[in-house]
């Protein structure tokens, strides 16, 4: 865990977080043990910012990883709060990583508290909903 931990710390300055100042890293691991990480980018057309763990799986995802080759998405921030993925993240995540992928959410010094994908959204909207 302290690996995906000092990935992510690593990326977090490059957040563009230029609105809220609120800067978020994101550190996927897949399950061959390759890290794919992403930041928040945000937007002068507020709803258009794309959050750090959205950027990460879409980065996965672009390379060509799907669903069942993603092991665990650690999160974390510069806040003494530990960060909590928000409603449109936990949707995405449901839909791209297995149910019982691990979500990791750190603060800033490092502790972390864990979660299952499916504990994140429950009553969750799927495909077997279409
Ligand atoms: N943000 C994330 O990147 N991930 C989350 O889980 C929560 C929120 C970003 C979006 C926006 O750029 C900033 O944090 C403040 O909401």
């Amino acid at each position: 865990m302290k690996k995906l931990y000092d990935e992510a710390k690593s990326i977090l300055p490059n957040s563009f977080a230029k609105y809220s100042n609120f800067k978020v890293a994101a550190a996927l691991e897949m399950n061959n043990g390759e890290v794919i990480t992403g930041v928040n980018v945000e937007n002068a057309s507020f709803g258009l910012t794309n959050c750090a763990e959205r950027t990460a799986l879409f980065a996965a995802y672009t390379k060509g990883y799907r669903k069942n080759d993603i092991k665990q998405i650690l999160i974390t921030t510069e806040q003494d709060d530990f960060i909590s993925p928000c409603g449109a993240c936990r949707q995405v995540m449901r839909e791209l990583m297995p149910d019982d992928a691990l979500v990791h959410m750190s603060n800033n010094k490092g502790e972390i508290k864990t979660v299952s994908n499916k504990d994140l959204l429950p009553f969750a909207f799927t495909d077997e909903d279409l």
